[in-house]
Parts: structure tokens; C-alpha cells; sequence
């Protein structure tokens, strides 16, 4: 019995996402929360014939303790998206605050569930996640999670498109460092199969591209939003990989944005950065979450390497924001 819950489940990102997981066949209790309209797409997707039995919550009634009650993971993609011209860090006066709240619900209600956060600025949102755990005495590194997965899977598609791979899924591209811009950092050296024979201008093309893909979505959106349909299929990916090891299959690594302290490995990557407390790497998930980090700083080539000087100082600045926000919140004005 596996219960997920999808919090922010009626927003663009939310609804495809639920409907993903109401097709796992790792989940038999689904329960949807929202500000708004959770019990309607409730209410939808219960009609499908799979197993997993689906439930609404809105914050009345108790609806988050219900929601968040025995829950084995939470996923969090709540907030507002980004319009035209906005970076991720725009959005983080709205969406800090909705991770605060929420992730304070967790440790109430569903201190042993692993968290994911999509919610942006990842880069921020997960040290507000873990701080607030921390503050209630129930942090555990190896279950907390913020989903970079999207960068992952367009430098699959962006990487075929150059080379003519038939199948973009087939590449496996790391991509370290964080979630926004140029803290997105891919190791185009790493690629299996190679990717060879780029020239210095198709290679800082592709690159720009998978650091800055978000905002081509955006932009095609008009001020409609930013990637929900990718990204839901990103957050699913990542949840899957999540329950897959939950229930014992062995070998499942994902790419994923963690607080290295505490996960073996971690104290090796945090050092190779230059002493950044979250990073996203490859990490080896077991039926109690991150098990291993890998440290694939030391592979990188030196391009790369200027690459990820960029990104550290980046992280530096968007951590610190995030935890300050709950250890040093600004005074009411
Ligand atoms: C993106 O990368 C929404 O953060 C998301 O497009």
C-alpha cells in the first residue's frame, strides 16, 4: 500500500502529474490537495480503471492533516509559474511561503514521507523544506528531494535533435549543479552514448539551451504559464523512480537536488563545490531514499568546470535566500 499525495494538485503542473500517478501501478491511495478545485479533479480522475483509489482535500476541514495523514510521498509542484521575462527567483516571494506552509504540514502530519519539491525556485524552495523539517526535529536528508529531472530530459531531446539520435531517451546526460539558468550546469563530456564532433558553437548552443529550455515554454505560453505537461512528466519520472526503490528494485540513480550532509558522498561533493550545502547529482536511491551522491565535479572537463564556478556562486546566493527566509525572516514591515 502506497499512498502519494500530490499537493498544488489542481494547477498546471498538478493535474497531469495526478493523472500520471493515478496510471502507476506503485500507487493504490492517491489524495489531491488544493486552495481550489482539488475535489473536482478528484472527482475526474476517479473514473479511471486503475487501482489506485483517488481523494480531494481543499484546506477546509482539516483537508491538509486528511490529505497528508499516512502519506508514504508528498509531491509539491504549488505555487505560481513564471511569466514572460521572469527568472525562477521571481517567484520566490509567492512560492516560499507556500512551501513553508505546506512542508509545516509534513512534519505535522507526514514526517517520515519523502518530499519532492518542484515548486520554483527549486534552488531556494528546498532549503525552505528542509529548514522548516529541520525546526520540527524530523529532517531526514536521504528524503527530501528537489526535482531537476526536467533538465535531464531536455538534454535528451536537445542532444538528439543535434545529432539525430532516434531515440533521446536512449542518451544518458548528467546535468549537476541546480534548477534556473546558469546554475543548470549539462556534462556534455559524460554523455553516453558520446556526443562527439560538436563544434565550440553547436556545443555553448546546446548547453544555453538546456540551462534556459524553461523559458522557450514560457515565452510560447504567452504569460500563460511556464512547463507543465513536460514537467509533470519530469515529477512522475522522478516519484516512480522514488517507489520502484521503496519497494525493493535495486540500481535506480536519479538526478536530483539534495542537502549533501548526511547522504554518503555528500561531504565529498559539498567540498568539491567549495562548500555548498545542495547540489544536484546523480544519486542512488534505496527503499529509505538517497542512499549514495555522486561526485561528478572531478570527471568534468575544464569547460564544464567554468561552467560550474558560475553555478556555485549562483547556488550560493539562491540557498542562502531560502534558508534565511526561515532561520532570519525579514521583519514585518
Ligand atoms: C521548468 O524548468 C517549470 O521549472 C520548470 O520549465
Amino acid at each position: 500500500m502506497v499512498k502519494a499525495v500530490v499537493a498544488g494538485a489542481a494547477g498546471g503542473i498538478g493535474q497531469p502529474l495526478s493523472l500520471l500517478l493515478k496510471l502507476s501501478p506503485y500507487v493504490s491511495e492517491l489524495a489531491l490537495y488544493d486552495v481550489v478545485n482539488s475535489p473536482g479533479v478528484a472527482a475526474d480522475l476517479s473514473h479511471i480503471s486503475s487501482r489506485a483509489k483517488v481523494t480531494g482535500y481543499l484546506p477546509a476541514e482539516d483537508g491538509l492533516k486528511l490529505a497528508f495523514t499516512g502519506a508514504d510521498v508528498i509531491v509539491i509542484p504549488a505555487g505560481i509559474p513564471r511569466k514572460p521575462g521572469m527568472t525562477r527567483d521571481d517567484l520566490f516571494n509567492i512560492n516560499a511561503g507556500i512551501v513553508r506552509d505546506l512542508v509545516t504540514g509534513i512534519a505535522q502530519y507526514a514526517p517520515t514521507a519523502f518530499v519532492l519539491v518542484i515548486s520554483n525556485p527549486v534552488n531556494s524552495t528546498v532549503p525552505i523544506a528542509v529548514e522548516v523539517l529541520k525546526k520540527h526535529g524530523v529532517f531526514n536528508p536521504a528524503k527530501v528531494f528537489g526535482v531537476t529531472t526536467l533538465d535531464i530530459v531536455r538534454s535528451e531531446t536537445f542532444t538528439a535533435q543535434i545529432t539525430g539520435q532516434a531515440d533521446p531517451s536512449s542518451y544518458r546526460i548528467p546535468v549537476i549543479g541546480g534548477h534556473s539558468g546558469d546554475t543548470i550546469v549539462p556534462l556534455l563530456s559524460l554523455a553516453q552514448p558520446k556526443v562527439d564532433g560538436l563544434t565550440d558553437d553547436v556545443r555553448d548552443g546546446l548547453i544555453k539551451r538546456i540551462q534556459f529550455g524553461g523559458d522557450e515554454v514560457v515565452q510560447a505560453k504567452e504569460g500563460k504559464g511556464s512547463a507543465t505537461l513536460s514537467m509533470a512528466y519530469a515529477g512522475f519520472r522522478f516519484v516512480e523512480s522514488i517507489l520502484k526503490a521503496a519497494s525493493g528494485q535495486s540500481g535506480l540513480v536519479e538526478n536530483t537536488y539534495v542537502y549533501l550532509s548526511g547522504i554518503p558522498g555528500g561531504e565529498e561533493v559539498k567540498s568539491a563545490t567549495g562548500g555548498l550545502d545542495y547540489f544536484s547529482t546523480p544519486v542512488e536511491l534505496g527503499p529509505q531514499g538517497a542512499t549514495k551522491v555522486h561526485n561528478l565535479i572531478s570527471k568534468a572537463s575544464d569547460y564544464e568546470l567554468g561552467l560550474l564556478k558560475v553555478a556555485y556562486s549562483g547556488l550560493a546566493a539562491n540557498i542562502k535566500k531560502g534558508v534565511d527566509f526561515i532561520v532570519a525572516p525579514a521583519p514585518a514591515k
